[in-house]
């Protein structure tokens, strides 16, 4: 072979291909690049290097050559998330978390990520039905859904998941019933490592199946609130002990409360507001932990207060609207020691309403309004908000009735936020912000979610500033870097705020950062005071210092255009055939793979691949079949690249197959240079590329095939020898 022959066999197989070695497994390589393919906005390291074990890819972390956890929280991606991930077989840990632009269906092909542990894809816009191949990720410990746009039903599946302990469905519009197990199919009932269900607002509905609940499970928070369940509670929940939140409030529950309930006396939040309760209102003597009751808006049957009213010595807030109770409220229930709220707004208490004089110090707010009380004694000590109006003795006693008890009554006391008064006039340019520390700086905000505080009041400097602390050193942040704001307990009653983070140095913080605390704040890593509960945070989409889109050229690129530039050249001059422009616009390739989803121009819908004549997408299995498996009897070469097979198109076409081998892989995007160059390549000698695979792990290129000689006579014959 002549040099210049060389060169050119070379250029042929080899372009933009990568020649440096590579560290990470090209199975694993392959994979990314087609992620990088697929998304918008990945980080600008990605494609910086051809290897992203070793010239590390932000958010990319890999033990002994294979990439086990892909950390993209809050980077921006838009785009689907396709099969290729399931590429990434040893990957432990993924959090894809707050990118609103990550939409579509998820892809089934999930579940064949056997060494899952951590699946985060809460808060983006992900939509279409949980795909039930999750239940195969038997190591799973961690999946969070929440706040996408899922519908359809809970797979049954995820009752494989034996190792679970955190599931959080929550925030979505999942319909149907809650799976249990039946002889043939798995349930959720079978997930005894669980603590969370978190299954709050979505539209799952029909009765909680009392088989849900065993004594074996170790259950702390059930969150069913915001559906539309129906039928009674069913007893069993009386079998987990551990349970320390029971909210199931905003359903169309009937029946009355069992009694078994009252096992539960680790409960320290019970909400069972907005459904149809009847009977007699539950006997919450023995629950007590318990911090915060709310049973209102019920048909509970009339009657006098409960004892428990006065004993349950931890209750910081008693929440009974629109109920039916009569008699006096119990003084006991205002010396409580954590007394903070108690309302009671319309229901039926009459007689004389006195508070005692051992008024707990923590108590803020008493709301009587629309109840029947005909007199009122005020206790000596009490100062804070007391609402009476609507009460017949805010008519009849003329005294009362001038007071503010007696008035429409605003908000009693500010609630909290992170104070900037220090800061006196200070400003900022617009897209900054002022932080805490009076520096101007591009924080990392969202809002953030406590499903169940054990407490109301939203006053009390003390404890928020312990939520401060607790967010700045656990997020490895400093002092003075945290912003909490406007705090409210919102229509689903939770308490909600704004959370801006602020750099502990710098304006901005780096991809690094927030893929970091983003993730830190979606695995739960973070954990708040305890008096907050049980949270979830939705990050705002951040601006990184910047941020130009898609302008990053990678050397892989670089390399792969320069050699295929190099072919180019050596084809229009060494052997003086031309290439040709394709003027008009190309067909439309057939079912063009994600990967290459880039080559549809935006904003044009009948898109395809432009630059491409005619070059068609085979999927591996297609070439599988017309190589007869990729048979040895098949080959028709082989070299450093891998290995040329001769196939029979289903159309009767004859094909050469070059198949690059493990190792020898390039990146999606450097395969679609190749591509691209080659299909715009047009001469008699020249072999025509047919189409391409890129799937599977697999790069293949398809030639025609030309009967009489191998590719290397074909090439021989441009050069005469
Ligand atoms: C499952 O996870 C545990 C702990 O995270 C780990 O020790 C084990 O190797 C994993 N098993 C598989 C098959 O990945
Ligand atoms: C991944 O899971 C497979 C079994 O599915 C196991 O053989 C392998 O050791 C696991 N890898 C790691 C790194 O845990
Ligand atoms: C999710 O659903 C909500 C309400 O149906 C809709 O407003 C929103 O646009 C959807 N988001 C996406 C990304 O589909
Ligand atoms: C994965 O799950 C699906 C549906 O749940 C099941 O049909 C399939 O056999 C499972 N595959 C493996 C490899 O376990
Ligand atoms: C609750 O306790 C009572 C008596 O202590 C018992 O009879 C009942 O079976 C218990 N219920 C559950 C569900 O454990
Ligand atoms: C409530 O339960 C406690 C303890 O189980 C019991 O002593 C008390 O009598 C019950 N009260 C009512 C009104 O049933
Ligand atoms: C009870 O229902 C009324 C009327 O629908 C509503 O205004 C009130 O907020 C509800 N109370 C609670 C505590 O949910
Ligand atoms: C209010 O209390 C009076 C007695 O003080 C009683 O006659 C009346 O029926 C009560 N009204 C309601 C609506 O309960
Ligand atoms: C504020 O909260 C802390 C911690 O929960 C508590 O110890 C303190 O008594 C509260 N202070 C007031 C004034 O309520
Ligand atoms: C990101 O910033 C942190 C400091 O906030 C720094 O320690 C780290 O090295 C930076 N990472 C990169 C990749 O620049
Ligand atoms: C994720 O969170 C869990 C606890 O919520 C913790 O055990 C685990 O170590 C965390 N993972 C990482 C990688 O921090």
């Amino acid at each position: 072979m002549s040099p210049v022959e060389t060169l050119l066999l070379f250029a042929f197989f080899y372009a933009g291909q990568d020649t440096a070695g590579s560290f990470t497994d090209p199975r694993d390589s392959a994979a990314l690049e087609s992620l990088r393919n697929e998304w918008q906005n990945t980080p600008p390291s990605w494609g910086a290097s051809i290897d992203p074990c070793g010239t590390p890819w932000e958010g990319v972390a890999c033990i002994n050559s294979r990439v086990t956890a892909l950390r993209l929280s809050t980077m921006g991606l838009k785009g689907k998330l396709g099969g290729d991930i399931g590429g990434l077989t040893e990957l432990k840990s993924l959090d894809l978390s707050f990118n609103k632009d990550l939409t579509g269906s998820i892809s089934p092909a999930l579940g064949d990520l056997q060494n899952l542990s951590i699946l985060i894809l809460a808060g983006c816009g992900f939509s279409g039905s949980i795909p039930e191949q999750l239940g195969n990720l038997s190591n799973l410990s961690f999946l969070a859904l929440n706040s996408n746009n899922f519908t359809g039903t809970i797979p049954p599946s995820l009752g494989k998941l034996s190792n679970l302990y955190w599931l959080d469905l929550a925030d979505n519009q999942l319909t149907g019933s809650l799976p249990v197990s039946t002889s043939e199919t798995p349930g959720l009932d079978l997930l005894l490592k669980a603590k969370h269900f978190h299954f709050n607002k979505n539209q799952l509905s029909g009765s909680i199946s009392p088989k849900l609940f065993r004594s074996e499970m170790v259950l702390i928070h059930i969150l069913f609130d915001g559906n539309k369940f129906s039928g009674n509670i069913p007893p069993t929940l009386g079998l987990v002990k551990t349970l320390e939140v029971l909210r199931l409030d905003r359903n169309s529950l009937t029946g009355t409360v069992p009694s078994d309930l009252n096992n539960l006396t680790n409960i320290n939040e019970l909400n069972l507001a907005n459904n149809k309760l009847t009977g007699p209102l539950p006997n919450l003597t023995q629950m007590s932990s318990l911090n915060y009751v709310d049973l209102s808006n019920n048909s509970f049957d009339s009657s006098e207060a409960p004892e428990w009213f006065s004993n349950l010595q931890s209750l910081t807030t008693l929440i009974i609207e629109f109920g039916s109770m009569r008699g006096s409220v119990p003084q006991g229930v205002f010396s409580l020691p954590q007394i903070q709220q108690v309302k009671l707004k319309k229901n039926a208490f009459s007689d004389t309403f006195d508070m005692g004089d051992k008024v707990s110090e923590q108590l803020q707010l008493v709301d009587l309004q629309n109840n029947n009380i005909s007199h009122f004694t005020l206790g000596s000590r009490y100062t804070k908000t007391l609402m009476l109006i609507g009460n017949p003795v805010c008519s009849t006693d003329v005294t009362l009735s001038n007071t503010n008890y007696c008035q429409v009554q605003d908000q009693p006391v500010k609630p909290y936020s992170t104070s900037l008064a220090s800061c006196l006039s200070k400003s900022c340019s617009p897209d900054e912000k002022l932080s805490p520390r009076c520096e101007c700086a591009y924080p990392f905000e969202g809002t953030l979610y406590f499903r169940a505080p054990s407490f109301r009041e939203l006053s009390n400097v003390t404890l928020f500033h312990s939520l401060e602390m607790s967010l700045w050193k656990k997020l490895d942040l400093t002092p003075g870097s945290v912003s909490i704001q406007n705090p409210f307990f919102n229509v689903d009653d939770y308490l909600q705020m704004q959370l801006a983070l602020f750099p502990s140095d710098g304006e901005y913080f780096n991809r690094s950062d927030i893929q970091r605390i983003g993730f830190d704040l979606s695995n739960q890593t973070y954990k708040p005071p305890p008096e907050f509960g049980p949270f979830y945070f939705i990050a705002s989409p951040y601006g990184f210092a910047g941020t130009t889109k898609g302008t990053s050229i990678s050397p892989g690129v670089i390399i792969g255009v320069a050699i295929g530039c190099a072919f180019l050249v050596l084809g229009l001059i060494g052997v003086g055939i031309y290439a040709i422009w394709q003027k008009k616009r190309a067909e439309k390739a057939i079912g063009l793979s994600r990967p290459f989803a880039s080559w549809a121009p935006s904003g044009n819908d009948s898109g395809g691949a432009p630059q491409l004549k005619g070059a068609r997408w085979f999927s591996y299995d297609e070439l599988k079949k017309c190589t007869n498996n990729f048979s040895m009897g098949n080959e028709v070469g082989s070299g450093g690249y891998g290995k040329v097979y001769r196939g029979m198109l289903v159309d009767g076409q004859a094909v050469a197959i070059k198949r690059a081998q493990q190792g020898s892989m390039q990146g999606g995007l450097e395969f679609k240079t190749e591509i691209e160059l080659l299909s715009r390549v047009h001469h008699k000698n020249l072999l025509g590329l047919v189409g391409f695979c890129f799937e599977q792990g697999e790069q293949m290129l398809v030639y025609e095939f030309m009967p009489n000689g191998t590719l290397r006579d074909s090439l021989s014959g441009l050069f005469g020898s």
